[in-house]
């Protein structure tokens, strides 16, 4: 429920994804799988991966940059940083200290927050109550991810999932009527073993055995993740809907997570839209987790799906496992 009468809405989106680009011919290549089992199971063709001298930051500092360009809002605007990331470039600093310093956000406080493949939605939940409670006036979120450093390339279940990449938006005070209508976040801890990075943390700290046993790369059990995922990502954007008193038929366009095509299709289903309303670069980037929704919507909005006084509904699931999901009413406020 709305309590203030302030109103937060993105008046700036920006994306980065770094040029090498891996194929499913790469993936033929490397471990025991085929271009035709990959699209018909995903539906990805290509993903990127960030070479080894570039981090999280450096995707995350591009992705900024570009929405601050396409604004014109200058560094010392901001004054606050969320990055959503699993992939963040240290245990501490946090990345979104790191973006501050290389934007020169010099009034900007700074944090991360890992909610994985929700941490995009999680952050915008974030800077939409700050905003609304006149906290802070323009907030910069971030989803950035450099997946590609913690997948094992020798797993053909998750190798040929992930991609790098980072999207941003800026989030500001806009009039009555427009911008985050309503937000659902969700987590079911229980579940939390169907997908983890099991070492490197205080609970397995790395030592030569868990590097020998590959336990700093992810691990998915990814047929219990699907089944969790088509369930949710319908129910997450109704409950969202429901919050701001619309329906699944209000919806304009929707901005899912990006992790495969038959879940998407899954949520589609579910809320009974067209799928010229949905948008898709899956095929394109692969899962880039906190990134996916961030860079989709950056692209939607390159692309003019998105109209004033559209409902346009962000939604994803992911490690936790979490959800979330995001009801905006649209608009351009481009220079
Ligand atoms: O953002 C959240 C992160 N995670 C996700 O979104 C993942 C959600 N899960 C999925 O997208 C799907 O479960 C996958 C794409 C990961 C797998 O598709 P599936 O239809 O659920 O396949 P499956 O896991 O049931 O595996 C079917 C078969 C298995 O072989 P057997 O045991 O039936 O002989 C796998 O070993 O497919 C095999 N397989 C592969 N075959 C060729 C798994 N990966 C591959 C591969 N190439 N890359």
């Amino acid at each position: 429920m709305r309590m203030l009468n302030k109103h937060a809405g993105i008046i700036a989106t920006g994306s980065y994804v770094p040029e090498r680009t891996l194929t499913n011919e790469y993936f033929e290549k490397t471990v025991d799988t085929n271009n035709e089992w990959i699209i018909s199971r995903t539906g990805i063709e290509e993903r990127r991966a960030a070479d080894e001298n570039t981090a999280t930051s450096d995707l995350a500092t591009k992705a900024a940059l570009n929405a601050m360009e396409k604004s014109g809002i200058k560094a010392e605007e901001i004054d606050l940083i969320i990055v959503a990331t699993v992939t963040p470039d240290f245990g501490f600093p946090s990345t979104a200290c790191i973006v501050q310093k290389n934007i020169g956000a010099v009034n900007a406080a700074a944090f991360d927050l890992e909610a994985a493949c929700s941490g995009f939605m999680y952050g915008m939940t974030i800077a939409d109550s700050f905003i609304r409670t006149g906290v802070y006036k323009k907030i910069l979120v971030i989803g950035a991810e450099t997946l590609s450093k913690i997948v094992d390339y020798t797993d053909r279940n998750t190798c040929i999932l992930f991609g790098d990449g980072a999207g941003a938006v800026i989030m500001a005070e806009v009039e009555e009527g427009y911008g985050v209508l309503a937000t659902h976040l969700g987590a079911n801890g229980d579940a939390g073993h169907l997908l983890t990075l099991p070492a490197g943390g205080s609970r397995m700290p790395a030592t030569e055995q868990t590097i020998k046993d590959r336990m700093h790369y992810v691990q998915m059990d990814g047929s219990e993740v699907f089944k969790f995922a088509i369930k949710i990502m319908g129910e997450a954007a109704e409950k969202a809907l429901e919050n701001c008193g619309l329906k699944k038929e209000d919806i304009d366009f929707l901005i899912p997570h990006q992790a495969n095509t038959r879940i998407i299709e899954s949520a589609v289903k579910r809320l009974k839209i067209s799928k010229d309303k949905v948008f898709v670069n899956v095929n394109k980037y692969g899962n880039m987790s906190a990134a996916s929704i961030a860079v989709a919507l950056d692209e939607a909005n390159e692309q003019k799906c998105l109209k004033d006084g559209d409902i346009v509904v962000l939604v994803g699931f992911g490690g936790g496992l979490t959800w979330g999901a995001g009801v905006i009413r649209w608009k351009n406020y481009g220079r």
